[in-house]
């Protein structure tokens, strides 16, 4: 089995990507920012330091390293910085796959900094595969949650748009695959869940399942984005969602693939599956 670096282990999608690989019995590295850390919560996992705002942890990590997955964490958005060289250093090492974790309709989207890593990747010669999904189930039991658990509230920017989303269980079986079975080289994936649905109706779902009522506040991208701020996210962070909302409210977050489906063989989660699996995060 090839030596395969898993980046992003402690994320939603990265931590899903290595439950495929626990599961299945195939081995891995995972790089992480604090080894000593994980260390503790991940006994017996392989792990070697890898900080992408350090260029001196590059070489280390890739040492020996055929693929690569890797997931752009939400906070650097600064793409010539980190992301160009850290793709160099894998082409200097010989990797022969990057699995990027990308984004839906980022071919046609160039603000979000997911287009210039792709560019970067295709650039490198590199083969790749990219994971294009739409937005995560999970984003209302991480970032969405205490809104939710605290004031009832779904406080999201996305207008009545239709969104087709998709849980990060599903994501990291399908890159998991990926990286694992043949046939995958040079290909871009969109993968989202079943049906697209609004946030009106996964606040209806929310409250039946729940059984309080949850609403759906629907501020403004400006209001959004001035509350993310005063709640201290950074600014570059806040313009990049807010600019991925006011694509959402463009129906750019609608489109519905069967791709996940045909590399999954069987039907993606559903939105109520989600909830009732993840209920106890909002009671
Ligand atoms: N949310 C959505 O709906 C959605 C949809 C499509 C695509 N995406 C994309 O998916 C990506 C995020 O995936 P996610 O939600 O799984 O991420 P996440 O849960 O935010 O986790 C980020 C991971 O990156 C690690 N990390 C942070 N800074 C690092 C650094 N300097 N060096 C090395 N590792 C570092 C974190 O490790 P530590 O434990 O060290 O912090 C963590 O494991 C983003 O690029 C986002 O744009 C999101």
């Amino acid at each position: 089995m090839a030596n395969i670096l898993l980046t992003g282990i402690s994320g939603n999608v990265g931590s899903a990507v290595m439950d495929y690989f626990i599961k299945n019995n195939i081995d891995f590295t995972a790089g992480v920012r604090n080894v000593e850390k994980y260390k503790e919560k991940f006994p017996g996992i392989n792990l070697v330091h890898l900080d992408f705002e350090k260029k001196d942890t590059f070489n280390r990590a890739l040492e020996g390293m055929d693929k690569v997955f890797l997931v752009r964490p939400p906070q650097l958005t600064d793409v010539n910085r980190i992301f160009k060289p850290f793709i160099n250093r894998c082409k200097q090492k010989f990797v022969r796959r990057i699995v990027f974790l990308s984004l839906l309709g980022i071919e046609k989207n160039p603000f979000p900094p997911h287009h210039k890593i792709e560019k970067i990747i295709l650039e490198s010669n590199i083969p790749y595969t990219f994971i294009r999904p739409s937005f995560f189930m999970q984003n209302l039991s991480t970032t969405h949650k205490e809104d939710i658990k605290e004031r009832n509230d779904i406080f999201i920017p996305g207008g009545n748009a239709r969104v087709s989303f998709i849980d990060t269980r599903d994501i990291g079986e399908v890159i998991g695959i990926t990286l694992t079975e043949k046939g995958h080289r040079k290909r871009a994936y969109t993968i989202t869940g079943c049906e697209a649905i609004s946030y009106y109706e996964v606040a209806n779902k929310m409250s039946n399942v729940l059984g309080k009522d949850i609403k759906y506040s629907n501020p403004s991208l400006l209001q959004f984005r001035k509350e993310m701020i005063n709640r201290g996210v950074k600014k570059e962070f806040a313009n990049v969602m807010t600019v991925l909302y006011l694509t959402t409210k463009l129906g750019m977050a609608r489109k519905v693939t069967d791709t996940a489906e045909n590399i999954l063989k069987r039907k993606p989660r559903t939105i109520d599956d989600f909830i009732k699996d993840y209920s106890d995060e909002w009671i």
